[in-house]
């Protein structure tokens, strides 16, 4: 390299940084490509990297599977990716996208799992809470759209205020902080980011009646537009009180009252289960299930 081109280069760096250091002021912190934030940990054979590598194509058929991780781990923040499902007869399907603590012992994880269902019948979206390894927690909704029609984004926003999972923007799901009333909260282990594409027909449509229907495959999941803004590790000491951490701003430590009445009509209008009231499951009623917490 000549002199010249060692400045060129030098100044082209100092203003990419520049660049670089502007938008994350002032927007968000979107990956160019998915290899940039994500490892694929199952089956590199089934993930497909599209348009450059800033989409992605799962893939499951009878031999296997897949799956990616996020390369970092995350205390609070803010994830969501858009997502087009398997269209027609998913049935015994899941496609999953979720954090995990990754720890065996006392397990924490916020979990979206997209239950396929036979072509005409909606999908269901389960959500689920882990907390200081504690789970069971299951709530169900179906969508307001067909969500393998095209691409919709699915979010978790963890704060130490709550989590509350998004559809479009609009909340399907929040569980608050209530850890003054002794309900455990997850707030001192980080989290990854994991997705999977998987079988399991023993339990996801009509509770294991419908199988998967292998003539149908290969089955195909998508996702795109990937977004983690989170405080990462190893500076876990700085995930409280840093300013800059946009997710824990006023704005977003409860819902507003528009996003308060979006969430009302969902769960009055699309919830199909919920653990709190499945009496069978919960003969004494969860406390977070409480009124008024
Ligand atoms: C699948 O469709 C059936 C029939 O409409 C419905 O009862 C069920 O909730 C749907 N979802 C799953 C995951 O079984």
């Amino acid at each position: 390299m000549t002199h010249t081109c060692t400045i060129f280069f030098n100044n082209l760096v100092v203003t990419l940084f520049i660049i670089k250091f502007a938008t994350l002021v002032v927007t968000n912190a979107k990956p160019a490509t998915f290899l940039q934030d994500f490892h694929i940990t199952w089956s590199d054979s089934h993930i497909k990297q599209l348009d450059g590598g800033k989409a992605i194509q799962l893939l499951l058929d009878q031999n296997s599977g897949c799956g990616f991780a996020s390369k970092s781990k995350y205390l609070f923040g803010r994830v969501s990716m858009k997502i087009k499902l398997i269209p027609g007869d998913s049935a015994g399907t899941v496609t999953a996208f979720y954090m995990n603590s990754d720890t065996n012992e006392i397990r924490d994880e916020l979990d979206f799992e997209f239950l396929g269902n036979r072509t005409g019948q909606p999908y269901s979206v389960q959500t689920n809470v882990y907390a200081r390894g504690k789970g069971d927690r299951e709530q169900r909704i179906n969508l307001w759209f067909d969500p393998a029609a095209d691409f919709h984004t699915y979010s978790i926003l963890w704060n130490h205020h709550h989590v509350v999972f998004y559809v479009d923007e609009i909340p399907i799901r929040v569980y608050k902080n209530n850890e003054d009333k002794g309900i455990p909260f997850p707030k001192i282990q980080p989290m990854g980011v994991y997705s999977t594409l998987w079988e399991a027909d023993d339990w996801a449509t009509r509770g294991g009646l419908e199988k998967i229907d292998w003539t149908k495959a290969p089955f195909y999941a998508y996702y795109k537009d990937f977004d983690i803004e989170g405080c990462t590790v190893p500076n876990l000491e700085q995930c409280t009180n840093n300013p800059s951490d946009w997710w824990e701003g006023a704005g977003y430590q409860h819902l507003d009252p528009v996003a308060g009445r979006r969430y009302r009509w969902v769960r009055l209008n699309h919830m199909v289960y919920d653990y709190c009231t499945d009496k069978q499951r919960n003969p004494v009623t969860p406390p977070e299930c409480l009124a008024g917490i």
